[in-house]
């Protein structure tokens, strides 16, 4: 195969770990990534171009002679950014690597993922859909159920569209909330009520070229910003690959009850779908369950799953392209990963930019990934909630997070807050 020119589209961590590895590729010939940060100027050609403007995305990737693009976010799959491509007389044979509008679904809808586990017999919890023209069936839906309740607005809220809650007086006004007050915007015109699943999560991430698919190492991360896990939700505040508690016989179970039927569900619907499968599981008892699907890999999983393969990215990007992935054989590093996410102070509420990060290592054992970083005149800068992610690899969990918390050490900006206890509950 020739050599690619690849533009990762995104800013964050996942997309600094994306140019790391194809930076590390024979197959690879220019990286470019839009918007990118501080960490993929390095490594790549930054571009000034928004995820979602895709008129100027067209222009940039014409100019630049672009053989493949990959998608890091939900929001431009959602928005039809494949669809996009596929209309467009110069850019349709150009492979991107995530799915159209109709695929980006399973994450852009909580009532399509529902629909279409329940159609593949892909275990899930119990659920329920409701607008503002049956609210009446949804109060009386939640009156069956048991505490705690657990309502999804439909459509994406920015991580923000999911409440737990143990009064059902309180989850009848929130349902009313969400669905009459729009309190998350057009996100909660619709609402998925489900049963609550007691259990320990982690994720599956799954490539696939529409026919073929590669499971990649399990992750589990870690939401909450406080330690112990508690607090407000976050993006991701540390992640770890492998997964102690997936077992062999776990990971098969994963296969058999949800992976195949995942890929086979979307053959069955006719939904084309070339790029990654997220699937966010929780283990109740001894099984695995669904609890949401993302179409695109994880933020800050990426950060571990990504150096525990040994595989060329772009060849593999290539064959998922060319619809040939069964012709790649993964390699994984029997190896722990894990990252710890340093973010600034205030995150996941309001906080300040701006602040200028030192003591950022010249060469490291370890893996300093950018995620809200900028330059501005040679210094490198805050630029976001989530700052960067330091991952390393060694013999076991421990280690590796020794590793990351001796460097986080050395690393400061003003207001720089990390979890101390990722790994904890391993
Ligand atoms: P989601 O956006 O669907 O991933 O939901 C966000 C978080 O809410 C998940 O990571 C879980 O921790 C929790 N959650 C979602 N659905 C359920 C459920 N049915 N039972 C228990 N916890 C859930
Ligand atoms: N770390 C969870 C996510 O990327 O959605």
């Amino acid at each position: 195969m020739k050599k690619l020119n690849i533009l990762v589209l995104g800013s964050g961590g996942r997309e600094h770990t994306f140019c790391w590895k194809l930076a590390q590729s024979k197959s690879t010939n220019q990286i470019f990534a839009a918007p990118g940060n501080a960490g993929t100027a390095r490594l790549a050609n930054n571009l000034d171009i928004g995820i979602n403007d895709f008129d100027a995305l067209k222009k940039a990737v014409i100019e630049n002679n672009i053989d493949l693009v990959l998608v890091g976010p939900e929001a431009p799959l959602v928005n039809g950014v494949h669809d996009y491509f596929l209309a467009d007389i110069q850019l349709k044979n150009i492979p991107v690597i995530g799915p159209q509008k109709f695929g980006a679904t399973l994450e852009g809808s909580k009532e399509f993922a529902k629909a279409f586990m329940s159609r593949h017999n892909i275990p899930t919890a119990q659920y329920g859909s409701f607008t503002p023209g049956n609210i009446e069936e949804g109060y009386a839906f939640l009156d069956q159920m048991t505490a705690p309740y657990v309502l999804k607005a439909d459509g994406l809220a920015g991580g923000k569209g999911v409440l737990i809650i143990n009064d059902l007086d309180i989850a009848k006004k929130e349902l009313s909330n969400m669905l009459l007050d729009q309190k998350f915007g057009k996100a909660s015109s619709k609402v998925v009520i489900e049963e609550f699943l007691s259990g320990i999560e982690l994720s599956c991430f799954v490539l696939t070229d529409g026919t073929n698919y590669i499971t990649f190492p399990m992750a589990k991360d870690y939401k909450r910003i406080g330690e112990g896990d508690t607090g407000l939700n976050t993006g991701g505040m540390g992640a770890v690959s492998p997964v102690p508690f997936a077992d062999e016989k776990f990971c098969k179970a994963i296969q058999e009850t949800i992976v195949k039927p995942t890929i086979n569900g979307l053959k069955k619907d006719k939904i084309p779908y070339v790029g990654f499968v997220f699937i966010g599981l929780i283990r109740v008892g001894d099984a695995p369950y669904v609890i949401e699907y993302n179409v695109r890999m994880g933020d800050p999983e990426t950060q571990v799953v990504l150096p525990r393969i040994k595989n060329d990215l772009a060849e593999m990007l290539y064959y998922t392209a060319i619809g040939k992935l069964d012709q790649v054989e993964l390699i994984i590093d029997d190896k722990t990963a894990t990252t710890v996410v340093a973010v600034s102070g205030g995150y996941p509420e309001a906080y300040e930019k701006e602040k200028i990060i030192k003591g950022l290592p010249s060469s490291t054992d370890s893996s300093i990934f950018h995620a809200g970083t900028i330059i501005k005149q040679g210094e490198i800068l805050t630029n976001g909630g989530r700052v960067l992610a330091v991952t390393s690899l060694a013999d076991d969990c421990k280690k590796a997070l020794l590793k990351s918390y001796e460097l986080l050490n050395k690393i400061n900006f003003e207001g720089m807050y990390f979890r101390k206890d990722i790994g904890f509950d391993l």
